[in-house]
């Protein structure tokens, strides 16, 4: 198939071109090279900034070419910016998609893969939430996330066929040369504290949990590259217009133990300092990823370890 994938040269999106065309797709990348490096994927990267006022034409004129499905990630994804700066997030993340849908609408293109997060359901209480729990985003990064997906659902009005994926957290390396150097989440924020002779920090070991920090979902970026592929197939069968997916591992990992990872495959005895908490860090987020294996019929293949030595190793 030919896919159109935004943010196609940033990390998680040339891991997708990396597995989409090792799968036989040919990809074509957007992105506006805020953080994205073309040479990072081996194919076509048109420059466009989605939420700019000349990128519907733009758009328009690329998927004018004819795409089977678009994958949309180019987005900001930074909670604590997002709290600083909310029109920036509504503005880019809101208004890019806008402009995004509005192009697919006129050029007839009828399937997307929506990039959602874990984000969009804020502080739950469940030991790992479903996609059919509340979603109460407590941030703006998570609200564009939501109202991304009330916009991608409302497209079903002019013929789109949609999923949402809501990554949990994405870590790790598939191959040299694509691992994240935006140092925005722990594992490579960790990893580069290490690389400077530094010691990692825990943000708060107070919380609710067995060693008292906090407990996410982590999956391994070739897991989630593999789901965006799962999800362009299933849109060829799927009968509703739209849907959502978790994507994770369904198992928890506490900071302390993602350090312990980090401790074994480096080598480096360090001791990790323990600080406040950070505002708004939910004690666990952990995925129920019962419908990712019911329905697209994928589950991750990657251990704990995997992720962090692979981070550390590419
Ligand atoms: C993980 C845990 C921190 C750094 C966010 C987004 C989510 C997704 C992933 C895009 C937290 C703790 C961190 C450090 C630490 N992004 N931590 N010391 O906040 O779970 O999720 O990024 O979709 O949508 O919300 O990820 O990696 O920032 O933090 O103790 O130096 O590690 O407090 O508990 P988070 P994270």
């Amino acid at each position: 198939m030919k896919l159109l994938i935004t943010g196609g040269a940033g990390y998680i999106g040339s891991h997708i071109v990396w597995q989409a065309q090792q799968a036989g797709h040919e990809c074509v990348a957007i992105d506006n090279l805020s953080t994205g490096v073309p040479g990072r994927v081996d194919c076509e990267v048109v420059k466009i900034d989605l939420a700019a006022e000349a990128a519907v034409e733009q758009l328009e004129k690329l998927l004018a070419r004819g795409f089977d499905a678009v994958i949309h990630l180019a987005a900001r994804k930074q909670v604590g910016e997002s709290v600083e700066k909310p029109e920036l997030y509504f503005k880019d993340n809101i208004g890019g998609l806008a402009n995004l849908l509005i192009a697919m609408r006129n050029t007839n293109t009828k399937k997307l893969v929506f990039s959602s997060s874990a984000a969009t359901y804020g502080m739950p209480n469940q030991d790992s939430v479903s996609e059919d729990d509340d979603a109460k985003p407590i941030n703006p990064y998570g609200q564009t996330k939501l109202v991304g997906e009330w916009m991608v659902a409302n497209a079903k009005q002019w013929g789109l066929k949609a999923v949402s994926l809501r990554y949990f957290n994405v870590a790790g390396t598939g191959k040299a040369g694509l691992a994240d150097t935006a140092a925005l989440n722990l594992i490579p924020i960790a990893i580069g504290q290490l690389r400077r002779g530094e010691v990692p920090v825990v943000f708060g070991n107070d919380y609710p949990t067995p060693d008292g920090s906090c407990i996410r979902d982590y999956v391994h970026v070739t897991d989630l590259a593999n789901a965006h592929l799962a999800a362009v197939e299933y849109l060829a069968r799927a009968a509703q217009p739209f849907d959502v997916f978790n994507i994770g591992s369904g198992c928890g990992a506490s900071v302390i133990e993602v350090l312990d990872e980090l401790r074994a495959v480096s080598g480096i005895d360090f001791q990790y300092k323990i600080s406040e908490r950070r505002a708004g860090d939910p004690p666990r987020l952990v995925a129920n990823v019962s419908r990712m294996k019911e329905v697209l019929g994928i589950s991750t293949s990657h251990s704990l370890r995997d992720i962090v030595e692979s981070a550390w190793n590419l």
